[in-house]
């Protein structure tokens, strides 16, 4: 693993990896030597055969506080063009394995956009969520409109838009945007759980169902249905699909291999 200044990225055991953000004297704000470290080891981690799962975390007092505010304000349109800005956030979509984001504290602005970028969700009850970028006369720029909107629907995404007032893990919850709210001390230990959890299963169906949960996002019915099918159909060109049968018929446990 390559050597990082603003997060920690480890192999746990049980083939998990551990990402944590760590800026927090600015409360984890995310500047962009951030956003490339933490793509890098993403992908290390999406290419390295131990690594079944991904926690993401911060710290007690910030999961992130948004993007560096210092390192952007004297930005303009053009250096952002050119700059190609949100390359590297891009690319955060395209890593194949389940990652698991574990919250606590603050998570706004481009840290609650960070949060959106992970599978799953786990949140502490005193998390809060929010887009505040309205108080700085911007607006989210990495996807934050777009995603809020798909997971809450367009009245409420607008109501917590143009508000920019943050929101509690149980708002967040409610509203389908957290998977789970936990108690403060719980949070990692519960998304690690998870993580451990789906780590033992078929790693080929984890990235495919994946996939096709991204894709139905945006899909009709039928072209979701289309392409599921042609994933389910590739598992049965994998060894896992015969011995996951094959051990369903010895009445044993699995043993997949991820190929
Ligand atoms: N960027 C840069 N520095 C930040 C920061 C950010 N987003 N958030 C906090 N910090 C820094 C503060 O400047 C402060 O530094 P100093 O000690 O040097 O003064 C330090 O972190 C601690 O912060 P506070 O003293 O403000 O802590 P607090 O507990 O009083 O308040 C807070 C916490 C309410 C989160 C407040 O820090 C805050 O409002 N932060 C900004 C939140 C925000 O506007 N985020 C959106 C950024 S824009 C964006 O993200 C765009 C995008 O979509 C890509």
């Amino acid at each position: 693993m390559s050597k990082f200044t603003t997060i920690t990225a480890k192999v746990e055991e049980d083939g998990i990896a551990l990402i944590e953000l760590n800026r927090p004297k600015v409360l984890n704000a995310i500047n962009r030597s951030m956003v490339s470290e933490l793509l890098s080891a993403f992908e290390q981690f999406d290419r390295d055969g131990r690594v079944k799962a991904i926690v993401l975390t911060g710290n007690n007092r910030a999961f992130a506080a948004g993007a560096d505010i210092d390192e952007m304000m004297n930005d303009d349109a053009i250096t952002l063009e050119l700059l190609n800005q949100f390359k590297d956030w891009d690319q955060l979509h395209t890593i194949k394995k389940p990652i698991i984001g574990a919250v606590s504290g603050y998570c706004f602005g481009g840290g609650f956009e960070l949060a959106l970028c992970c599978d799953i969700l786990f949140a502490s009850e005193k998390a809060q969520f929010g887009f505040p970028e309205i108080k700085l006369g911007v607006m989210p720029g990495a996807g934050g409109t777009v995603k809020l909107t798909k997971l809450m629907g367009q009245k409420k995404a607008l109501e917590w838009l143009w508000l920019g007032e943050p929101m509690s893990a149980k708002e967040a919850h409610q509203h389908g945007v957290i998977n789970r709210v936990v108690a403060p001390e719980l949070v990692l230990e519960e998304a690690v759980k998870f993580a451990r959890t789906i780590a033992s299963k078929a790693p080929l169906s984890l990235r495919l169902i994946k996939e096709t949960v991204y894709k139905a996002v945006d899909d009709s019915v039928l072209d979701g249905m289309q392409f599921e099918r042609k994933n389910f159909y590739l598992l049965f060109s994998s060894e896992d699909q015969k011995e996951g049968m094959k051990a369903f018929a010895e009445k044993r446990r699995a043993n997949f291999k991820g190929k």
